[in-house]
């Protein structure tokens, strides 16, 4: 979910619905605002659905100069207006927007609300509700009641608040624990908001809030205390980033957008972090520290851990370092044995990833040393790592993952070869990421630059079956897994990733008429048994697609790659895939930026 909130001299209507925009990649499910105009009118607007259907509830007279606002994926309650956020309290004097999962909130309505009748099915009206009731009842103030009732929330549930109180409307009373959120410092007004994208076009100075603080956000100023009451200075930062960063121009979808950055994103990650002679600029702590692991632990989600399947195998093969991926969700509740020494690496776009960051805190407290992967500056994980390495890549703002996909694996060679050398292994020496990342750069180029054949192979082939799949053996396999992944998020096609040897035991079984096979094929030791897999599906009427590597590739290969070092083939193999997926997608005429149900920074767990 996303949250803002504003106080202080600007309209506060327009400034939530551009901010809940910004922040629209966080969840679709329906949206709202409370707005109050500090003379006692205020309004409360909720929609189903997009932030569009919020934007055309509204209504002229609906002004205020303080208000809160919040875009929802849905967790307890279905998406509809009800269920909504902000909820209030029934005395309609509370408002409360809230970013996470209470978990005690079944206990907390038992013990304290049992003769309150709710409207709706979230845990967040149990909040306000429970506010209200030490305000009016037990007669406390309401700043008094907001910290008693976070008192009352269990450790383990996640929380960004944002509440309003009609009776103090310049004021915005905020806490968080495990969910993000920030304080934006302006000139006259003052804001909050789960991303720093969403008060771009307001402020560029930040302040951070720790989790189990309590922060009072008025026009003049903000105050952060602990939940002892003890007041923390906090300095502001300033990011330079230009709001429109996060826009999309011309294109008609920020998919399409990221895909072509891609080869842009290459040449600025080779810049950042690879000298004039081609050897990785990287903090020597880092090295040493990963240099003293018996094994790497590699910790992603969703695309970051497709990006992790690629990263170990650089790793092993230019440090010798064993090396091995978890997904995060697992990891955290199955920890296996471990070795003597770890290191983790978590990868992670956005930094905020509830389930990634569950196995960073429980790692942490192990004391056991830890680097992040992320694409923004300052996010939770990046802060609460040991050692941070950005992406670079830019706002990613599509759901489904595409130039983060390939700046993870991209960096993550970078660092296997910057590991390696200091390790002085002979393959991490000879290893040119340098003159390899500008061949990417270029063969990226030539890929993006031939969508139309992409968009007819899309049209021709995955327009109407049900299902897809994808097949690779190795390095190969783990871009199947990714490749799979961007078809079935964002065109609803049952794709999966599977390695292809393994098809014979099991998935055959599921090859039909026409049922569409995409071989990869990018590495000499593997390529001919990927062949023969695809030649026992074409015996069984599936309609096969080859991406293939240049030097392997036979006359009628649907795509063909230009050649790099085989330990960079993902970086091209991925993106016809992506523009496949990308297409069909956009021939069905569906969102291609926001498929249905998911979001794409999920920091609930
Ligand atoms: C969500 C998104 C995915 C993403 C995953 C991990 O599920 O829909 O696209 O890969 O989260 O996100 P992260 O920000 O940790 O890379």
């Amino acid at each position: 979910c996303g949250i803002v909130g504003i106080t202080g001299t600007k309209q506060a209507v327009s400034v939530l619905i551009n901010g809940l925009e910004r922040l629209e990649y966080r969840g679709y499910d329906s949206a709202g605002i409370y707005v109050n105009d500090q003379t006692g009118q205020d309004y409360l607007v909720k929609r189903a659905g997009r932030i569009a259907n919020l934007k055309s509830a509204l209504t002229p007279e609906i002004q205020g100069s303080a208000g809160i606002g919040h875009t929802r994926w849905a967790t307890h309650g279905v998406p509809n207006e009800i269920n909504a956020h902000p909820q209030y309290s029934a005395d309609e004097r509370f408002y409360l927007v809230h970013n996470g999962v209470i978990e005690n909130f079944e206990q907390l309505k038992q013990e304290y609300l049992a003769d309150v009748k709710f409207q709706s099915q979230t845990d967040t009206e149990v909040v306000v509700q429970l506010i209200d009731r030490f305000v009016v009842d037990y007669e406390m103030d309401t700043k008094s009641a907001f910290l008693k009732v976070l008192h009352l929330i269990s450790d383990d549930s996640s929380y960004a608040f944002v509440l309003m109180d009609r009776q103090t409307p310049d004021t915005l009373y905020v806490s968080k624990n495990k969910s993000p959120l920030l304080v934006g410092v302006g000139d006259g007004f003052n804001m909050v908001a789960s991303d720093a994208v969403a008060m771009l076009k307001e402020t560029h100075n930040f302040m951070e809030i720790e989790d189990r603080e309590v922060v009072i956000v008025k026009p003049s100023g903000v105050v952060i205390r602990d939940f002892d009451g003890n007041e923390m200075k906090r300095d502001t930062f300033r990011v330079d980033m230009d709001a429109s960063a996060a826009d999309k121009g011309t294109y008609p979808f920020y998919m399409l957008k990221e895909v072509d950055e891609q080869p842009v994103v290459m040449r600025k990650l080779v810049q950042e972090y690879l000298d004039t002679d081609g050897s990785p600029v990287i903090e020597p702590e880092l090295l040493s520290r990963m240099q003293q692991a018996d094994k790497l632990y590699v910790v992603g989600a969703g695309t970051s851990y497709h990006a992790g399947l690629i990263g170990a195998r650089l790793f092993e093969r230019l440090t010798g370092i064993p090396t091995q991926v978890f997904i995060s969700s697992e990891f955290a509740y199955e920890q296996p044995i471990m070795s003597k020494k770890p290191f983790f690496i978590f990868l992670t776009q956005s930094g905020e990833t509830a389930d990634s960051r569950e196995v960073l805190v429980n790692v942490k407290k192990q004391g056991w040393p830890t680097l992040t992967i992320t694409n923004v500056p300052k996010s939770t994980l990046s802060r609460e790592a040991t050692f941070t390495l950005l992406l670079h890549a830019g706002p990613e703002i599509a759901v489904a993952s595409t130039k983060a996909y390939t700046a993870q694996v991209a960096l993550q060679a970078i660092l296997a070869k910057g590991l390696g050398m200091a390790m002085r292994k002979q393959l991490a020496i000879d290893f040119d990421v340098k003159q390899q990342l500008g061949l990417v750069a270029v063969g990226m180029q030539a890929i993006v630059d031939s969508k139309d054949q992409l968009e007819s192979v899309a049209a021709r082939y995955l327009a109407q079956p049900r299902n897809a799949f994808y097949i690779g053996r190795g390095i190969d396999w783990s871009v199947a897994l990714e490749s799979a992944l961007k078809l079935k998020e964002i065109s609803y096609v049952q794709a999966e990733g599977f390695a292809s040897g393994e098809l014979k035991h099991g998935t055959i079984a599921l090859i039909e008429d026409k049922t569409p096979v995409i071989g990869i094929i990018t590495q000499d030791r593997t390529a001919g048994l990927t062949r023969s897999n695809l030649q026992e599906v074409v015996s069984r009427g599936a309609s096969v697609l080859t991406i293939a590597s240049k030097h392997l590739a036979q006359p009628d290969d649907t795509i063909v790659l230009p050649d790099v070092d085989e330990l960079l083939t993902p970086l091209l193999s991925v993106v016809p895939a992506q523009l496949l997926a990308y297409y069909t997608s956009l021939g069905k005429g569906l969102d291609v930026d926001k498929p249905r149900n998911l979001a794409k920074s999920v920091t609930v767990q």
